[in-house]
């Protein structure tokens, strides 16, 4: 982490890779962790102390007392949902007024994106991206499409500018002849979570956090999503509606490509994946629901079940070119604690044409594997690399050697002291 710069720690397959707990880790390196990209579709979990919290709007950074975290410009908020949020966090005894500054160009999500969101769902049937529902896609189509509202908008006229966009929002849908829905409450609830979000500092965050690169301080960048959920490099459109990659690093925060430091490309021990869309190494046998009952594999923000499969090489090969990570981090290993044989895939084959390189579209891939031993070993309670089972190293050796890039962290818990540097 050198001064004046910022390292990027994201997700490099379809989101849930523990990101939360290694920003967490991570925070007391660093003098800003910003969220770039993404809202309430996304849910970190941090553990320790015997407690827990699961974030969505807030950086993971928030429990580090001394230091600024920032929701940049590049993310989408929804007032109610990160009063809801900070409140608890304020009941557990964390004071986050002064700390927690939000971009006024972030964008905000009304409880009409809510119901757009469910509205398009509905709509596209058996295709249904499987969205969390939160109002993602329509709050990031219009910011595209230049209708929306951004966080600065509450300080001026508010009211009246609310009220077109909600008929708008109403106007489509009764086009879209979706008329089932009632958001009186939320509704009350969202203007007082805009109430509320006053009481913070909405500033220009992309100023703060080059005024502090150029003082030599240092920004940890937290990612949302995976690099598979991305608008652009995911599994379109089975996508989230952000730039999830170290590119949206950027736009997200207003940094420049060349203040990027560390790129931290985090993964699991094996794959999962929420929600519709291709997934190749996706199982549906009973290794698939043991791997999601030792994983806890349920959503963080939705409760639905994780489909669940094994390590997918040619995924994450593909997230180190589009994010140019330089070391990864392994997460969940403690899961695969005594299974007889571990996979990885290593390409995809279709039509007897085998391919190690990602294609436009994963849909009918089958994986090639490569089996390893597993070990007997329970690692949770491990706390040095020299005490990994040979089975374990030689698993990491080959995943370093596929990939070229070092694997520096391995996480065998959700605690925050179960995590090991290699
Ligand atoms: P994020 O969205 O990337 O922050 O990840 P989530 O919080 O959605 O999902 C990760 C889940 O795995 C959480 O329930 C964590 O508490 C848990 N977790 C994180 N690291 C480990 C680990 O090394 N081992 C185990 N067993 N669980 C972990
Ligand atoms: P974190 O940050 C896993 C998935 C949804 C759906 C698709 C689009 O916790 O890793 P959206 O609501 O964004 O329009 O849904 O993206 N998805 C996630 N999956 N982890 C997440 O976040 C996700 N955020 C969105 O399940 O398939
Ligand atoms: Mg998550």
């Amino acid at each position: 982490m050198a001064k004046g710069k910022v390292d990027a720690l994201l997700g490099i397959v379809f989101g849930d890779e523990g990101k939360g707990k290694v920003v967490d880790v991570f925070t007391p390196k660093y003098d800003i962790v910003a969220r770039f990209a993404g809202g309430p579709n996304a849910g970190h979990t941090i553990i320790f102390e015997g407690k827990k919290f699961v974030l969505r709007s807030i950086p993971s950074g928030i429990f580090d007392e001394g230091k600024l975290n920032i929701i940049g410009n590049g993310c989408v908020i929804a007032p109610d949902l990160f009063m809801a949020e900070a409140q608890e966090l304020e009941t557990a005894g964390y004071n986050l007024k002064e700390r927690l500054h939000i971009s006024k160009r972030a964008h905000l999500i009304l409880p009409t994106h809510r119901v757009l969101d469910r509205a398009y769902e509905a709509a596209k049937g058996k295709n249904k991206v499987g969205t969390t529902g939160k109002g993602i896609g329509p709050t990031y189509s219009e910011k595209a499409s230049r209708t929306g509202l951004r966080v600065g908008d509450i300080l001026e006229n508010f009211q009246q500018k609310y009220q077109m966009l909600k008929a708008r929002h109403e106007q489509i849908l009764s086009d879209l002849h979706y008329t089932d829905y009632d958001i009186a409450e939320e509704e009350q609830k969202w203007m007082e979570g805009v109430e509320y979000m006053r009481q913070f500092p909405l500033t220009d965050t992309e100023t703060e956090i080059n005024q502090a690169l150029r003082q030599g301080k240092n920004v940890l960048a937290e990612g949302a999503q995976g690099t598979m959920l991305d608008i652009d490099h995911g599994t379109y459109p089975f996508v989230s509606s952000s730039s999830t990659t170290c590119g949206g690093v950027c736009t997200g925060l207003g940094v420049a490509p060349n203040t990027i430091g560390e790129v931290f490309g985090i993964f699991k021990a094996y794959s999962t994946r929420v929600g519709s869309g291709p997934f190749p190494v996706e199982l549906f046998d009973e290794t698939g629901d043991k791997i999601r009952e030792i994983g806890h594999e349920y959503g963080a923000v939705t409760g639905r079940n994780r489909r669940c499969g094994w390590l997918d090489l040619v995924a994450l090969k593909y997230a180190i070119m589009v994010n140019g990570v330089s070391q990864l981090i392994m997460m969940k290993s403690d899961v695969l604690d005594g299974f007889d044989t571990i996979r990885a895939c290593i390409a995809y084959e279709k039509d007897g044409v085998q391919t190690t390189d990602m294609p436009y579209d994963t849909e009918g891939w089958t994986p090639v594997y490569r089996d390893f031993p597993g070990w007997e070993q329970n690692l949770t309670s491990l706390t040095s690399a020299d005490q990994f089972p040979q089975e374990l190293k030689d698993y990491i050796r080959f995943i370093e050697e596929e990939t070229e890039t070092p694997v520096t962290i391995v996480s065998v818990g959700p605690d925050r002291e179960q995590t090991i540097s290699r």
